[in-house]
């Protein structure tokens, strides 16, 4: 799995309690890696795991009020490592629940559902004349026009499962899921399932190197040069004029995943 080192028990720190969850790490249903990458020690998984369980929190806190816990200790502190970067992250953490709880007084967390019903009514308008004129006009432009029509379903299509696989298009999880499964299968082509899981760990872990799995590309998907062991003898042509090889670019992330996810499972 993930590269760091892994220890016999393995404790998450939530609202000053590190809770060990060495057994429950490989029920978890968003699968055992996200989870993982907070059991290092100077982790803080209190704000990703209430918002990344807005919609079922009080579920979360059943499972972890039948987990094992312990408040930290002045140990703990000391492994946590530098106090400075410490407060400078609290601080952090502070600004976003801030920027957070205003948002949501805003009530822009708030499920429109006339947004849905409306985003899923276009995906069936821009699919079904698409299909109807890739499949059954006889003129070429006709076709063409068609595939345009296919091209912007999908790209359309991208915006809701996106949201779903997040689950939060309606506020109700199964309904979104339903819906991610929908828009991602058909219109996209990749598994639902498999999304949700690895795109979780990009926005568990945004940006951050060597964790964010958006980083973790073949050298022809290249998202930052910070990846790359050596970057001025690895920049090459290819990788300079990326965005010309971009179809073929996107079978290969694709296929490099889904292999990668292969071999993970195996
Ligand atoms: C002890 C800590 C944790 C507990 C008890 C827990 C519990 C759960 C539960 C009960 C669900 C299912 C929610 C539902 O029914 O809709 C879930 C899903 C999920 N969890 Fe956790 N979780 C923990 C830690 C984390 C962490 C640290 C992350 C990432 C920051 C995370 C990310 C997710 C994601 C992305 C899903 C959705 C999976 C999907 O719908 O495919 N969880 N978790």
């Amino acid at each position: 799995m993930n590269g760091w080192a892994r220890c016999e028990t393995k404790e998450i720190f939530y609202n000053g309690h590190y809770y060990n969850v060495t057994e429950f790490i490989k029920r978890h249903p968003g699968g055992e890696g996200i989870i993982d990458y907070f059991t290092a020690k100077a982790e803080d998984a209190t704000v990703p795991i209430q918002q990344f369980h807005s919609r079922s929190i009080a579920k979360v806190h059943g499972i972890m009020k039948s987990l094992p816990r312990r408040p930290q200790t002045d140990a703990d502190l000391l492994e946590v490592g530098d106090p400075q970067k410490r407060e400078r992250n609290k601080a952090l953490t502070e600004d976003f629940t801030k920027l957070f709880l205003e948002l949501q007084a805003d009530g822009l967390f708030e499920p429109s559902y006339f947004h849905v019903a409306h985003r899923i009514l276009e995906l069936f308008v821009l699919g079904a004349v698409g299909f109807y004129l890739t499949t059954q006009a006889n003129s070429i432009i006709a076709n063409g026009i068609g595939c345009i029509f296919l091209f912007f379903a999908q790209l359309r299509a991208l915006g809701v499962m996106h949201e779903g696989g997040h689950l939060s298009l309606t506020g109700n999880p199964k309904v979104d899921r339903l819906l991610q499964t929908f828009t991602l299968g058909p219109f996209v082509g990749i598994s639902p399932t498999y999304w949700r899981r690895y795109h979780s760990f990009h926005h568990a872990q945004t940006a951050r190197v060597k964790y964010d799995l958006d980083f973790e590309t073949v050298p022809l998907l290249l998202l930052n040069v910070k990846v790359l062991d050596d970057p001025k003898k690895q920049q090459n042509f290819i990788m300079r004029n990326q965005i010309f090889f971009a179809p073929f670019t996107v079978i290969v992330f694709v296929v490099y995943l889904q292999t990668w996810e292969w071999q993970e499972a195996s």
